[in-house]
């Protein structure tokens, strides 16, 4: 087949996963926000990510002609002020397209990348019914506490490395310089 006469909807590229590049795009910040609304900044997990970036090279969009459909973002947190560790989300597809397994591409290749630069641990608020599919269990975060109330049977917990979270518990916080970086810039 002549790929010249195919219609131009037909040669776009397929669906594909990319590092979101520089700083977060208008269109991931409102698939968030229609996804969680504006109450998720009162959630635990937020005051982890306040006056902290997402991970650059693990913020992933899924992008289909040239459209946003779904976003992954991970944060740096450390457990017990030593452990440290990944906080993965928010993830979103864009309701149009869920069910697709869009979500999935993007947690596999999250925790894939995640891996291979070395991170061990991985820690979540969601539904387990959803997540355990990716590894993660209530079972693993038993020992692990989150600033803030969250519905224990959504704290999740997977080891990227075997047993990386033996015999590690405490509470969860935002990674040392981001503290010190919010001190400095209160003080200033
Ligand atoms: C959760 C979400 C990211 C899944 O994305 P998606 O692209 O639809 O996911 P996939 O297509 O890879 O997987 C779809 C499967 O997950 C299941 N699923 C979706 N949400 C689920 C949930 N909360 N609990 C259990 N299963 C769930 C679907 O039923 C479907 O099952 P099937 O494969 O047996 O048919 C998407 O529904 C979403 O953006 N929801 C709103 C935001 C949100 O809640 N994010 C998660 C924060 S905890």
């Amino acid at each position: 087949m002549n790929a010249n006469r195919l219609a131009p909807s037909t040669l776009e590229t397929p669906m594909k996963i990319v590092v979101e590049s520089g700083s977060p795009t208008p269109q991931v910040e409102s698939l968030v926000a229609d996804a969680f609304g504006p109450d998720r900044f009162a959630k635990a997990v937020y005051r982890l990510r306040d006056g902290v970036d997402a991970e650059a090279s693990l913020s992933l969009v899924a992008i289909d002609k040239g459209k946003v459909v779904g976003t992954l973002r991970f944060w740096p947190v450390e457990i017990a002020g030593q452990v440290p560790a990944l906080l993965l989300g928010p993830l979103v597809t864009c309701p149009e397209r869920q069910g697709e397994g869009i979500g999935s591409k993007l947690m596999h290749e999250g925790l894939a990348r995640a891996a291979a630069q070395g991170h061990r641990i991985v820690v979540l608020v969601g539904d387990e019914p959803y997540y355990r599919r990716f590894g993660f269990h209530r079972a693993l975060a038993r020992r692990l506490e989150l600033p803030g109330w969250v519905d224990p049977a959504r704290f999740l917990a997977r080891e990227l490395a075997a047993g990386a979270l033996a015999g590690v518990g405490g509470m969860i916080g935002r990674p040392a310089g981001a503290e010190r970086e919010q001190k400095a810039g209160r003080a200033a």
